[in-house]
């Protein structure tokens, strides 16, 4: 090899070397930033901060029904899931423990993802941006909901559901409740929206209503197939509930008949039985009334809040919201 040969292949290497040390610096570690507020999380993360802005985790200490009910968190119990520490403070599965500073954020960016040593749980490690990610399987796991949301058993429900075995039905939380913002392009990450019963086509996609004929009288069949826990859950505030009403082609339609309600009852409410509808069964009702030998109608309502104004007359088009609705006739 003649000097100019070396010569060339020093000057390649120097401008690899050259090349490779821009693109190659080696990442500084991120300083460790004390977070004092979800807000600082925006300029970063404007999308899941949009998304968890609208959402009820957002407005978990905010919302005037909870209030209505724990006296605006006179009830200090009451503060614990909506207004958390970190979940990762007492470990996954636990219950959490309140916070005594910026309340109004409610379940916010710092409740589900700070680490004990302060680093974010989520699916990259990158020790060199502000909020230092760590990759945390933990985060996904049906369990990382369960300290806030198995008070009534949604997390247990879903364990004895289908979508708990592994396999071709499986479906976790996240699943259903973070779809990827593009189901294309899974890096573009999870909808922090949240939706639940707030949501009413989600609660329509969780049930179906039909009406079979049984010796010639109405059969009212209501099925879980779209939720992956009892229907409906979580909440015992939550009621859905079946009505009918004979179709005699008046013009003013009579009133609705109660036949049947869906619901986990409030602890004070004694010798009332939990009557959700678990993931994947159905409930199968005849209407044995002789007002029932002709066309009727009946729908599947739901209930934020259990309660009618007249219980003896209730008036579901006004009071809950429509999920299904059929008619039969003989
Ligand atoms: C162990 C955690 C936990 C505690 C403690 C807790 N909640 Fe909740 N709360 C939740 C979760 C989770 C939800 C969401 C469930 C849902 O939407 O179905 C919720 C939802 C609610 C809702 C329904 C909100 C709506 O928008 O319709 C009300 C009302 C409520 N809670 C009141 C209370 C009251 C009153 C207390 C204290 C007696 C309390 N909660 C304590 C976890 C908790
Ligand atoms: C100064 C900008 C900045 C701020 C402020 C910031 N982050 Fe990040 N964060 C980033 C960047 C950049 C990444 C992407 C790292 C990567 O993909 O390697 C990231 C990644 C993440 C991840 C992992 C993403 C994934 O794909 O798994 C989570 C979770 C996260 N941040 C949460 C937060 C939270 C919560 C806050 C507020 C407490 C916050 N970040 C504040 C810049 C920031
Ligand atoms: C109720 C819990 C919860 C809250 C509140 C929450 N996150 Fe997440 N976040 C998750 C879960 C679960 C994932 C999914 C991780 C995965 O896909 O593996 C996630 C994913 C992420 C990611 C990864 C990329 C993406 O967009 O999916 C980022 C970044 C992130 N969250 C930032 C935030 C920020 C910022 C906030 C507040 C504005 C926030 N999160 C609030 C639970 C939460
Ligand atoms: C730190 C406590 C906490 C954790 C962790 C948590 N949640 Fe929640 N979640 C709440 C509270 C409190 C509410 C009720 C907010 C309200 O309406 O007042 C809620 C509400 C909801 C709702 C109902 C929205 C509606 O329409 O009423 C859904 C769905 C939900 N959470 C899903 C999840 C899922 C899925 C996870 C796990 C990835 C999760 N949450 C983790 C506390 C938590
Ligand atoms: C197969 C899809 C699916 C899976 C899996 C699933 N859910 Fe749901 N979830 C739904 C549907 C549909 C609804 C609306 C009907 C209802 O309230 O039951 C719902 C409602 C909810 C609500 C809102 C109740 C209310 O009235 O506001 C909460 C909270 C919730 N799910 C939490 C969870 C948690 C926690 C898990 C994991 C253990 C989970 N879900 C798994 C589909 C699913």
């Amino acid at each position: 090899m003649n000097a100019r040969a070396l010569a060339g292949m020093l000057v390649a290497a120097l401008g690899a070397w050259a090349v490779f040390s821009i693109y190659h610096t080696p990442a500084k570690a991120a300083v460790a930033v004390a977070w004092e507020s979800s807000n600082q999380c925006a300029q970063c993360h404007p999308l899941p901060f949009d998304e968890w802005k609208s959402s009820w985790h957002a407005q978990s200490w905010t919302d005037v029904e909870v209030r209505k009910q724990n006296d605006d968190f006179g009830n200090s119990d009451c503060i614990d899931c909506h207004a958390p520490q970190p979940v990762f403070e007492t470990g996954i599965g636990n219950r959490v423990l309140p916070r005594s500073t910026r309340r109004i954020e409610g379940v916010d960016c710092i409740a589900c993802h700070q680490m004990l040593d302060g680093r974010m749980a989520g699916t990259v490690d990158n020790p060199s941006v502000a909020c230092r990610p760590l990759a945390q399987r933990e985060l996904v796991r049906p369990e990382f909901c369960a300290g806030c949301h198995n008070q009534h058993g949604t997390i247990d429900q879903w364990k004895a559901s289908k979508y708990a075995q592994p396999g071709p039905d499986f479906q976790d939380c996240i699943a259903c409740h973070m779809p990827y913002r593009d189901p294309a392009d899974p890096t573009k990450g999870r909808n922090h929206t949240m939706h639940g019963g707030h949501d009413i086509e989600l609660v329509r996609r969780a049930v179906t209503l039909e009406v079979r004929s049984i010796a010639g009288a109405p059969q009212v069949v209501v099925r879980n197939v779209g939720a992956g826990h009892n229907f409906p859950t979580d909440e015992r505030s939550r009621a859905s509930d079946i009505f009918w009403r004979p179709l005699d082609g008046s013009d003013t339609p009579q009133p609705w008949r109660k036949l049947y309600r869906f619901r986990n009852p409030y602890r004070f409410e004694v010798g009332q039985p939990n009557t959700e509808l678990p993931a994947g069964q159905a409930l199968e009702l005849t209407i044995e009334d002789d007002a029932a030998r002709g066309a009727i109608e009946v729908a599947l309502f739901f209930k934020l809040t259990p309660y009618y104004e007249d219980p003896e007359r209730p008036d579901p088009e006004r009071e809950s919201i429509l999920v299904h609705r059929v008619s039969w006739k003989p």
